[in-house]
C-alpha cells in the first residue's frame, strides 16, 4: 500500500494537461467518487492497525498533494483564457457622452449670432415676482394684457408667479446696471395653456434688450436683419407689421421669408411665403422710468422669440411636445450637431 501510494505520489506531481477538458478528466480520475483516491481510503480499513497511522498521513498527504495540482492546473487555463480574451490592439471602447437637446443647439446658436455683435448673457429665475414680469414692464394692475399671457400664479401669494417670458430677467438688469446695456436673456417661461402638438404650458425664449443714448428702429431692424441671415441663409428677407406690447412703442412682429419654399408660398407658411418669428419693438419710456434709467438720455430696443418656434422652422418638427418627452429616437438624430 505504501508503495502505491509513493508511486501515486509521484505520478501526480508529474501530472501536466494541455486543457481545461484535460484538468477536468484527470479530476475525475484521481479525485471523484469513483477516483483512485478513493479506492485507497476504502482500501484504508484493510491496513494492519499498527501501520494506519503512518499510511493515514502518507494517504492524506497523497489527497492534498493531489488536490494541489488539480488547482495549480486548472488555474493555468483560467489565465490563458484570460489571457485569450483581451485583445491588446482593440480600439477602448465608445465614452457614451450623451447629445445636445435640439432647444439647447437652437438656443446656443442663437447667443453665439448676437454674441458677435456685442450680446452678452443674462440669466435670472424662473419663480419672479410681479413687478420683475408685469410691473416693471408697463402691466398696469388690472390690465387685461396680463391674461394675455396666461399667467401660473402661486395660490397662497398672487405676487409671486412663474414668469411668462423672460424680459423680467431684462427688468433686473436695468435695475441693477447703468447703460449701455446690451443682454440676451434666454431661459424657460411658463404659460397656462392646455398641451397640444403646438402650445405647452412651458417653453424657451431668448429675448433680447439694447439700452444707450441714440439707439433707434433702424439700428434694431438692422440688427434683427443680420440675425436672420445668420440663422436661416444669406438669401432670408424680413418684414416687420405693427404689433402690440405693454412694454415697448413701436411694437412690432417680425416674419422672415419662409424657408422652406422660399418665400413662394407652401403649405407650411399658409401659401404667404412669410412666417413669424420674434417680436420686438423700442423700449417704452414708462419701462426705463420704472427702472431707474433717464428716458430723455437713453432710447433702446428689445425683442424678444421662442426657441421652440426657432427650432421648428430650422428642423420641421411636427409636435411641439416631442422637445420635453425626451424619447431616444428623436434625440438621437440631433448626435452629429455640434
Ligand atoms: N416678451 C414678449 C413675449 O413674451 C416678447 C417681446 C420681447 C416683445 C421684447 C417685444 C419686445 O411675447
Amino acid at each position: 500500500m505504501v508503495e502505491k501510494i509513493n508511486n501515486l505520489l509521484e505520478e501526480i506531481k508529474n501530472l501536466t494537461a494541455s486543457s481545461k477538458e484535460e484538468v477536468e478528466r484527470l479530476r475525475i480520475q484521481y479525485l471523484s467518487k469513483k477516483g483512485i483516491l478513493n479506492d485507497l481510503f476504502n482500501d484504508f480499513k484493510n491496513v494492519p492497525n499498527e501501520e494506519k497511522r503512518a499510511v493515514g498521513q502518507l494517504l492524506n498527504e497523497l489527497k492534498n498533494t493531489a488536490q494541489e495540482k488539480i488547482n495549480s492546473l486548472k488555474e493555468t487555463f483560467e489565465n490563458n483564457d484570460l489571457g485569450e480574451q483581451i485583445d491588446l490592439s482593440r480600439s477602448a471602447a465608445d465614452f457614451n457622452l450623451g447629445t445636445r437637446h435640439p432647444l439647447s443647439l437652437v438656443k446656443n446658436e442663437i447667443i453665439d449670432i448676437f454674441s458677435r455683435i456685442g450680446f452678452t448673457v443674462a440669466e435670472g429665475p424662473e419663480i419672479e415676482d410681479d413687478w420683475h414680469v408685469f410691473g416693471a414692464l408697463n402691466f398696469p394692475p388690472e390690465h387685461p394684457a396680463r391674461d394675455m399671457q396666461d399667467t401660473f400664479f402661486i395660490e397662497k401669494n398672487p405676487d409671486i408667479l412663474l414668469r411668462t417670458h423672460t424680459s423680467s430677467v431684462q427688468s433686473r438688469v436695468m435695475t441693477s446696471s447703468e447703460p449701455p446695456i446690451r443682454v440676451l436673456c434666454p431661459g424657460r417661461v411658463y404659460r397656462n395653456e392646455a398641451i397640444s402638438y403646438r402650445a405647452h404650458c412651458f417653453f424657451h425664449q431668448v429675448e433680447g434688450l439694447y439700452i444707450d443714448k441714440n439707439v433707434s428702429f433702424a439700428d434694431l431692424k438692422q440688427a434683427l436683419l443680420y440675425f436672420a441671415k445668420e440663422m436661416f441663409g444669406e438669401e432670408t428677407q424680413i418684414r416687420l407689421r405693427p404689433s402690440y406690447f405693454p412694454f415697448t412703442e413701436p411694437s412690432a412682429e417680425m416674419d422672415i421669408s419662409c424657408n422652406l419654399c422660399g418665400g413662394k408660398g407652401c403649405p407650411f407658411c399658409k401659401h404667404t411665403g412669410w412666417v413669424e418669428i420674434l417680436g420686438c419693438g423700442m423700449v417704452d419710456p414708462n419701462v426705463l422710468e420704472e427702472c431707474g434709467i433717464d428716458s430723455k438720455v437713453y432710447t433702446g430696443y428689445a425683442f424678444g422669440m421662442g426657441v421652440e418656434r426657432i427650432a421648428n422652422l430650422k428642423y420641421q418638427c411636427k409636435d411641439l411636445r416631442m422637445f420635453s418627452e425626451n424619447d431616444l429616437r428623436f434625440l438621437k438624430q440631433f448626435e452629429s450637431a455640434l
